[in-house]
């Protein structure tokens, strides 16, 4: 029934019926929503189970031995588990965080003060977010380790001779992103990780871009850690994951200590619980959690075999309009890529553009993009970015399309 029901078309219009904002209007236009790479707008399913959960069912987890403690406790660990089998990981496997930033922060901090040391190498590559360059960067001028940088080609691709070039036994730990939040570029991720764990080295793949476009399986990637964000997966935002084996967290020390990541304090000495309690120092994000598992469900009633079928042919359209554009440069043209595309266009500054689009109820990001040494290689300050979602249509980029064409008429 499953595999059938895969097979079936999105229904685009009813699954947009599900999302309350995008029945809003901006400028007085209806509004086209195309930044889901810097977040993804939430369904009624999600906003509805945090509001039940707020109403009737909050309260403090792993702390009370009362009902409605117990109870929230139970809600939080059963989303804990729809999130591990979203990924195909254990629950023990799965801490939450704030987001993919501190996900990597906590990698970069405990993993890293203790097992980098003056002559190691991380590798990070030259489409990184900063997310997952300055954590490195400052763990790396801390221990002595060095940074090393796997170059990108013209299309947006990872020079894969590069990498196998720059990989060796100083390698300690490999960093890379699974899909290129400029780009668009999906990387070949158990590649890369067979290649570093070939050399000894731990691998850690930010999977922030890649979680609400693919089926994501991170025993069959093999990788070390694997980090994302709640809010780019239609959850809510203040809310991050980090996967790591278990043998891996288990060889960390905390990162953030207090509240019940101990198992014991005196003023002499504290012992640490397992992970992943141990790296979820305070009063977790309770709701948030909630609204991430309902998120995870809520995906995996859709489909994300259709999702990435959809989004394909909304990319290929995207392309094939907006190339008709005069003077539209893309940066990015990985095959297989994911449903990301960034341009410029002629001389005209992307705030500007994102400025004129905007005036049209036209929703995309223009600047940098977190990824200031990726837009050094492609030799320009900013992009501008629109980036798809399931729930988008053939119409927003066709508006997008005239939105841009108005632009170009203007500023010419
Ligand atoms: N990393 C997010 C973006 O690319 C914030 O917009």
């Amino acid at each position: 029934m499953s595999v059938i029901m895969e097979k079936e078309a999105l229904d685009v219009k009813k699954i947009r019926a599900g999302f309350p904002e995008l029945l809003r209007s901006v400028n007085a236009y209806p509004l086209v929503y195309l930044d889901n790479a810097a977040t993804g707008l939430k369904p009624s399913a999600v906003i509805e189970r945090m509001r039940a959960f707020d109403m009737l069912e909050y309260a403090t987890v792993r702390r009370g031995s009362y009902k409605i403690g117990e109870e929230a406790t139970e809600q939080f660990e059963l989303a804990r588990a729809d999130v591990a089998r979203f990924i195909n990981a254990n629950p023990g496997e799965v801490v939450f965080t704030s987001g993919a930033t501190q996900s990597i922060n906590l990698v970069a901090s405990s993993w890293g003060r203790k097992f980098l040391k003056e002559g190691d190498e991380v590798l990070v590559s030259a489409m990184e977010h900063h997310a997952n360059i300055v954590p490195w960067q400052m763990v790396c001028a801390e221990t002595g380790a060095k940074l090393r940088v796997i170059p990108v080609d013209d299309t947006g691709e990872l020079v894969m001779d590069e990498y196998a070039r720059l990989l060796g036994p100083r390698t300690k730990i490999v960093a890379v992103t699974h899909v290129s939040n400029v780009l668009g570029t999906v990387n070949p991720v158990r590649d890369i990780t067979a290649m570093a764990h070939g050399e000894g080295a731990r691998v850690l793949i930010d999977g922030a871009q890649a979680i609400p476009h693919m089926k994501v399986d991170v025993r069959g990637i093999d990788c070390d850690f694997y980090v994302f964000s709640s809010h780019k997966l239609y959850g809510p935002t203040g809310l991050g994951v980090l996967y790591g084996k278990a043998d891996v967290l288990e060889s960390m020390p905390p990162y953030v200590t207090g509240g019940d990541m101990i198992e014991r304090v005196t003023f002499e000495k504290t012992t640490f619980r397992k992970a992943p309690a141990r790296f979820e120092a305070g009063t977790p994000p309770v709701t948030q959690v909630i609204g991430l598992g309902e998120a995870v469900r809520y995906i995996q009633r859709v489909g994300l075999g259709r999702i990435e079928e959809y989004e394909r042919e909304l990319l290929e359209y995207g392309e094939r309009t907006l190339s008709a554009i005069p003077g539209i440069r893309f940066i990015g043209t990985a095959p297989g890529k994911a449903s990301i595309i960034s341009f410029t266009l002629g001389d005209i500054h992307p705030h500007d553009i994102v400025t004129a689009l905007d005036h049209h109820g036209v929703a995309v990001r223009g600047g940098h993009h977190c990824a200031q040494p990726l837009m050094d290689r492609f030799g320009v300050p900013a992009t501008v970015r629109a980036s798809f979602a399931f729930y988008n249509t053939f119409a927003d980029i066709a508006t997008l399309a005239e939105g841009l064409r108005e632009v170009v008429e203007v500023f010419s």
